[in-house]
């Protein structure tokens, strides 16, 4: 079991470059099983989700490499249509092969996912909208089968929630059906749009509309393409929740502003500078102590993202002030608050509020992450707080974060895995 050792409060400073969208890359390479040909990846983060997402796809009979961020995937001689529970269970984000293998192959059987550490993840919305495109599905002891009989038929779906998971699926799902599909209160966020770019540089046709409109008119198969992923906005915002908590000054290489734009007056708000410098890049200078009174709730994109909800928090229980999170997207995402109290935070939390009293200074503490967002909150409290950060749980981060270690060693910090 591998832990994080951080000895705190050091400066950051220097250049950082964030790695590939870990929630862009997921769909997209079970996309490149409905195209039953080469598929070539770029900007793949290497992380430990994408090397379990390699292990679906070998296991269904798909050829891969992963060389230098880039992923190539064969698809032409898929012969599975299960994905067995083990795997399932590594990552359950893999019910988006749901859509794909309905879409590529025409049937699929998978564990359900279950609960998992945000909560009950319920599925319910993917499963509604595959059977009003005509799949039969069946659950009985915790597996499903999914049959897409002699083929799906476009429709109109209207989703009560823009579930981001949902959404996906049902596009992967819809790409091959015959006639339109029109998904109303879609997920907007910004990996849908990439999983939608890539699918259309595969043949599909796909329209898309701001107000969350997506128009899909099947096509009877799709092909090879190559694609490189967004850069990950979550791993920016933890950088920038890093310097802010640190009182750095550093410089984000390979950012969209536009898809952390509600996140930056926050970081203003909290006094810090943020200046474009050049396409894709911001540079961030923190005050001596960030300063912050306000809510942030979590929101659907556009709004804030609940998967910065946990490092903002590390960097406002410094900050001087009182700060509100209202988390709106998932029942259980306050367990790294815990952690933080062991290291001197002052936050209390009542449902799905949680209200953070600045202190003036975090101290040192073992802490255990117990999510991979949560992870990157001990991360950044620890990198703020005076004295030695021991982190256990260390796997968590590794799901989303490429060598956090290394990234954080070259601004400046000190922190090593052991
Ligand atoms: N929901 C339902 N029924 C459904 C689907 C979702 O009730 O059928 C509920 C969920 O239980 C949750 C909310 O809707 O309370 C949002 O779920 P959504 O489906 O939008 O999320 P997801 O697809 O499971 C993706 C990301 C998450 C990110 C959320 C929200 C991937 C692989 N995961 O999850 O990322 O938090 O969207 O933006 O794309 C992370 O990266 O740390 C992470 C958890």
């Amino acid at each position: 079991m591998s832990k994080l050792i951080i000895e705190g409060s050091r400066r950051l400073r220097g250049n950082t470059k964030v790695q590939g969208s870990k929630n862009s890359i997921l769909p997209i390479l079970a996309a490149c099983i409905i195209c039953k040909d080469e598929c070539v990846i770029h900007n793949c983060p290497n992380i430990l989700d994408v090397r379990v997402t390699r292990r679906i796809l070998e296991y269904l009979g798909c050829k891969t490499s992963f060389e230098n961020h880039t992923f190539i995937v064969n698809s032409k001689d898929i012969f599975k249509n299960d994905i067995p529970d083990f795997l399932m269970r590594e990552m359950r984000s893999s019910i988006i092969f749901l859509g794909s293998l309905i879409s590529g192959i025409g049937s699929a059987k998978l564990s359900l996912p279950g609960g998992c550490e945000l909560g009950p993840r319920p599925i319910d919305i993917h499963l509604d909208s595959l059977r009003q495109l005509g799949v039969r599905i069946t659950e009985s002891h915790g597996i499903l089968e999914c049959d897409g009989g002699k083929g799906l038929i476009g429709c109109n779906i209207a989703f009560s929630f823009p579930s981001v998971g949902a959404t996906e699926n049902l596009i992967l799902a819809a790409v091959t059906a015959k006639g339109t599909t029109v998904i109303t209160n879609a997920a907007k966020e910004p990996e849908v749009i990439d999983l939608i770019n890539f699918l259309k540089k595969c043949g599909a046709n796909i329209r898309y509309s701001h107000g969350g409109t997506i128009v899909i008119t099947g096509v009877s198969r799709l092909h090879g393409a190559e694609h490189s992923v967004i850069p990950d906005r979550i791993v920016a915002i933890t950088y920038m929740a890093a310097a802010a908590a640190t009182s750095s000054s550093i410089t984000i290489e390979n950012v969209i502003e536009e898809h952390i734009s509600s996140v930056i007056p926050i970081f203003e708000e909290a006094g810090c500078i943020i200046t474009a410098k050049g396409k894709d890049v911001l540079q961030i200078d923190s005050p001596t102590r960030p300063y912050f009174n306000r809510i942030i709730r979590t929101m659907p994109y556009p709004g804030f993202p609940t998967d910065a909800q946990a490092p903002v928090m590390s960097m406002t229980s410094v900050a001087d002030g009182t700060s509100i999170f209202v988390e709106n997207i998932f029942s259980n995402r306050y367990k790294h608050v815990g952690e933080l109290l062991r290291l001197g935070a002052d936050i209390k939390v009542e449902d799905k509020v949680a209200i953070v009293e600045g202190v003036k200074k975090l101290s040192g503490a073992k802490v255990t992450a117990m999510d991979l967002r949560g992870a990157a909150s001990l991360v950044v409290a620890g990198l703020g707080a005076e004295g030695v950060t021991e982190i256990s749980g260390v796997k968590y981060i590794d799901r989303g974060y490429e060598d956090i270690e290394g990234n954080l060693s070259k601004l400046g910090a000190y922190i090593k895995r052991i």
